[in-house]
């Protein structure tokens, strides 16, 4: 079994972030959220992953290496432009070759195990699986339509009316039929070759296609409010661990404090992760916050967001929530008059004030 992660694409819906860094590299809880998905691969004992990659390639393999350190090996295989997820598959048959193999959307976190998944599509051998989850805006997603025995009838990308709510998520289980498909099917309407499209082709000439119900969480990191989300509920799973300097600072509850760290005159309350050589001076850091490595907190007060590595907010007035504040930005108030707002923010940035 080998597994394919797809990591190229352009990740429009996170700018201004996803202008400087592949989407797939914002990290979750200090982690990248692409890691998750490789380490989910390697626990359940793939060891050849293919990692598609598009523009952001360099930024990838920097990050990614040979795979080394998370037990696999990598081989990166160059999409020319995101064309589609078929696409995808279809660029990486030399590498998958006929075996069978899990394909993962680099942007999407899955919390269920994935080896009793694994187990049960080897001992079945579909030629299709995939996995659904009842989700409350279906129409973001592939949707299935199940019949009579959990059989899926049909499967359609990002429907107006959707059929129903399961949608697809982002972990696939294929045998080498689905290069039949690929090569059989038509760009969709948006231009792509829609994975969702291959499945259905699958269905069509009457091969299996078993459906997964998944039970745990799943998120498609793809929009801010779902990065937000899936850092509550990574953070939500960690230990208390204080291996940072700690000076008259008050720690409560579940807080990672990594070394290197500096917390004076402040309050952590967790669940938090505060990232290697960060310094925390007189402020507060709320519950749901990932404070990335070198990022400096002073005279300020931030809760349920994400801050990047090489920020500094210093002295803002008012609590900052619910941000992604980029790699290297600076937030900080000015002494000087007049009392103005003076920004200096990239193309499509958000800002909301108060
Ligand atoms: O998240 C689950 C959803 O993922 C499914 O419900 C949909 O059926 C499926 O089409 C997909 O929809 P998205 O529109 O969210 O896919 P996105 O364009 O975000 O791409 C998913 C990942 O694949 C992302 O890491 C980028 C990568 N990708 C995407 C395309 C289009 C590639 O590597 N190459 C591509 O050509």
């Amino acid at each position: 079994m080998k597994g394919l992660i797809l990591s190229g694409g352009r990740g429009t819906r996170l700018r201004p972030i996803t202008y400087t860094s592949a989407k797939q590299l914002v990290p979750v809880a200090n982690k990248p959220i692409l890691f998750y998905g490789i380490e989910s691969l390697a626990a359940c004992g793939i060891r050849e992953i293919g990692v598609v990659v598009g523009d952001t390639h360099q930024e990838i393999r920097d990050a990614v290496g040979d795979g080394s350190r998370f037990g696999v090996r990598v081989t990166y295989l160059q999409q020319e432009a995101p064309l589609g997820l078929a696409h995808a598959v279809l660029i990486s048959e030399d590498f998958l070759g006929a075996e069978p193999f899990v394909m993962y959307l680099g942007d999407n976190l899955v919390n269920d195990p994935l080896r009793p998944m694994v187990e049960r599509f080897t001992a079945d051998a579909p030629s299709a699986q995939i996995f659904l989850a009842h989700v409350t805006h279906p129409e973001q997603f592939g949707v299935a339509e199940l019949g009579p025995g959990d059989r899926v009838v049909h499967l359609i990308e990002k429907p107006e009316k959707p059929p129903s709510d399961l949608a697809l998520v982002g972990v696939y289980m294929f045998s080498s039929a689905v290069f039949d498909a690929v090569k059989a099917i038509r760009p969709s309407a948006r231009g792509e070759l829609e994975i969702t499209d291959a499945i259905q082709w699958l269905i069509d000439q009457g091969r299996t296609v078993r459906p997964y119900v998944i039970s745990g969480w799943w998120k498609d990191t793809g929009k801010l409010e779902d990065m937000l989300e899936a850092n509550r509920i990574i953070l939500d799973t960690f230990q208390r661990r204080v291996d940072g300097v700690v000076q008259n600072a008050e720690i409560v509850g579940k807080v990672v404090i990594e070394p290197g760290a500096k917390i004076v005159d402040s309050t952590i309350r967790g669940p938090a992760i505060i990232g290697r050589g960060a310094t925390i001076e007189q402020a507060y850091i709320g519950p749901f916050t990932s404070i990335g490595d070198g990022v400096v907190i002073r005279g300020s007060e931030i809760e349920h967001s994400i801050v990047l590595e090489g920020s500094s907010v210093c002295d803002v007035g008012s609590r900052i929530e619910s941000s992604l504040i980029g790699r290297n930005v600076t937030i900080y108030r000015s002494g000087t008059r007049p009392k103005s707002y003076k920004l200096m923010i990239g193309d499509r940035s958000d800002v909301g004030l108060v």
